[in-house]
C-alpha cells in the first residue's frame, strides 16, 4: 500500500513506543511560543507581527471558524486523493509555502531559504522564493531536487532590473512568476517601528540585489565594499507601484505562468484574467499590510467566482491541515502557509518544516478520511456556515 500524508500520526504512536517523543510541538501555539524562545527578538516580532493593531491578522485566522464541515458516513474514503493540477504540473497535495522574505534569518545558520528549499525537495510542497533572501535564487533553486519552486518578484521600479530578476528566476528553473502587489510601500507596523527595525534596510536578505549584473551595474562600487550604497540603491529600486497598464509589459517578459498576490476583490480578478495573467492569488499578506478588517478567507468565495476556472492560490491565516481543507473547499486550488513553517524552520532547520508541512498534510488527510471525502472535489458540498457565526 503506498504512504498516504496521514501515516505521519503512525510514525509518531510508533516512535512513542520506543519512547521517542516527537521533536517539535504539534500545535501552532507550540511551534509559535518555540520560535519566539529560538529567534533573536528582532527577527521574531518581525515575523510574528503584523499591520495597525493586528486585528486583520486574528481576523484570518478567526475566519475559518465561522466555516464547519458535515462528515458522510460509510464512504470508506480508505485512500483520499490529494493531487492538484496547477500549470500543467503535478503536485502530490495542494498545499504550498508562501514566500517569507527574512526566511532566510529564521534558520539557526542564517541560510533559511536554502534549508526551506530542502524541506521542499524532501515533501513534494513548492517554495515559493521571495525577492528577500540571504542566499541567491540559483543556490535555492539548486536544493529545490524535483519539487517545482516558483519565484515571488517583487517588482523594482528599474525595468531593466525587473527584467533580469525574472529572466534569472526562469534560467534557474522556477516554474511561474507571483508578482506581489500589495507590498509596493511598507504597510503601519508597530512591532517594527517600536524597535526601529526592517531587516532589509540593515542590509539582510539582499542577495537577489547584489548579485544581480544590472543592480550592481548601478553601484559606484562592488557590493562588499559599500554596504550602505547597497542598502541606499535598494532603496532608491524597491517598490513600484503597479498599474494595470504595466501588465501588458510584464506578460511580455517570460513564458512562464504569472500570478498576481494580493488580490481580494472580484473585479481585479476580471482585469487580471483580462490581461492574460495565469492564476490569481488570494491573500492579505498574513495582515501584515493593511490593518482593515477583512479576512482574506471572507475574500475567497467571490474570488474564486470571478476567477470562473482560473486557478487560485490562496493564503492568510492557515494554522491547521482543518484550515487547508476549509479553504479549499471554498474553492481554492491550492493553499500556502507562511508563519507556521517559518516557525519550524526557526526551532528544527529543514527537519522543522518538514515536519510542519508533514502535520498540516497528516492533519487534511485524515479529516477526510475520517469525514468520508475521498477527493477534493468531495470538498465544497460538506461545507457549512457555522450557525450564530461561529
Ligand atoms: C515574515 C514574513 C515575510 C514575508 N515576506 C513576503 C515576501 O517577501 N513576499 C510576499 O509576497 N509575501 C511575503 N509575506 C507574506 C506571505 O507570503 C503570506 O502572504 C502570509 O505569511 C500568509 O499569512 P500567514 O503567515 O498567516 O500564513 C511575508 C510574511 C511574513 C510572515
Amino acid at each position: 500500500m503506498t504512504a498516504q500524508f496521514g501515516d505521519y500520526q503512525n510514525e509518531i504512536y510508533a516512535g512513542g513506543l520506543q519512547g521517542v517523543m516527537p521533536p517539535y510541538p504539534l500545535t501552532f501555539d507550540g511551534l509559535a511560543a518555540g520560535a519566539e524562545a529560538a529567534l533573536p527578538p528582532s527577527v521574531w516580532s518581525y515575523v510574528a507581527g503584523g499591520a495597525g493593531d493586528e486585528h486583520t491578522q486574528r481576523a484570518n485566522v478567526r475566519a475559518f471558524e465561522r466555516w464547519g464541515l458535515v462528515p458522510r458516513m460509510m464512504v470508506g474514503a480508505t485512500r483520499r486523493d490529494l493531487t492538484v493540477d496547477l500549470f500543467g504540473l503535478r503536485l502530490p497535495s495542494p498545499l504550498f509555502m508562501a514566500p517569507v522574505g527574512v526566511i532566510g534569518l529564521c534558520a539557526q545558520d542564517g541560510h533559511g531559504d536554502l534549508a526551506t528549499a530542502r524541506a521542499a525537495a524532501r515533501t513534494g510542497v513548492p517554495m515559493i522564493a521571495s525577492t528577500l533572501t540571504v542566499d541567491p535564487m540559483e543556490d535555492v533553486a539548486a536544493q529545490l531536487g524535483d519539487t517545482p519552486g516558483f519565484f515571488q518578484l517583487y517588482t523594482p521600479n528599474d525595468r531593466a532590473l525587473a527584467e533580469s530578476l525574472v529572466h534569472r528566476a526562469e534560467a534557474a528553473g522556477f516554474k511561474a512568476i507571483v508578482v506581489t502587489l500589495d507590498t509596493w510601500t511598507t504597510g503601519w507596523r508597530p512591532r517594527d517601528l517600536s524597535s526601529a527595525n526592517f531587516p532589509q534596510l540593515r542590509g539582510n536578505c539582499l542577495a537577489n540585489y547584489t548579485s544581480d549584473p544590472v543592480f550592481r551595474a548601478r553601484l559606484g562600487k562592488p557590493p562588499e565594499e559599500d554596504p550602505q550604497g547597497v542598502v541606499l540603491q535598494f532603496m532608491t529600486v524597491f517598490g513600484n507601484p503597479l498599474r494595470w497598464e504595466d501588465l501588458p509589459w510584464l506578460r511580455s517578459l517570460t513564458r512562464l505562468p504569472i500570478l498576481l498576490k494580493g488580490i481580494c476583490h472580484p473585479e481585479d480578478v476580471r482585469r487580471a484574467k483580462d490581461a492574460g495573467i495565469d492564476g490569481v492569488y488570494c491573500s492579505n499578506h498574513g495582515g501584515r499590510q493593511a490593518n482593515g478588517g477583512l479576512a482574506a478567507l471572507d475574500a475567497l468565495p467571490e474570488v474564486v467566482e470571478a476567477a470562473n476556472g482560473l486557478p487560485v492560490l490562496f493564503d492568510s491565516g492557515v494554522r491547521t491541515g482543518t484550515d487547508v481543507v476549509k479553504a479549499l473547499a471554498l474553492g481554492a486550488t491550492a493553499v500556502g502557509v507562511g508563519r507556521p513553517y517559518a516557525y519550524g524552520l526557526a526551532l528544527g532547520g529543514t527537519d522543522g518544516v518538514v515536519h510542519v508541512l508533514r502535520s498540516l498534510l497528516a492533519e487534511a488527510d485524515l479529516l477526510m478520511a475520517v469525514n468520508g471525502y475521498p477527493t477534493l472535489a468531495d470538498l465544497p458540498a460538506a461545507l457549512r456556515r457555522v450557525p450564530n457565526g461561529g
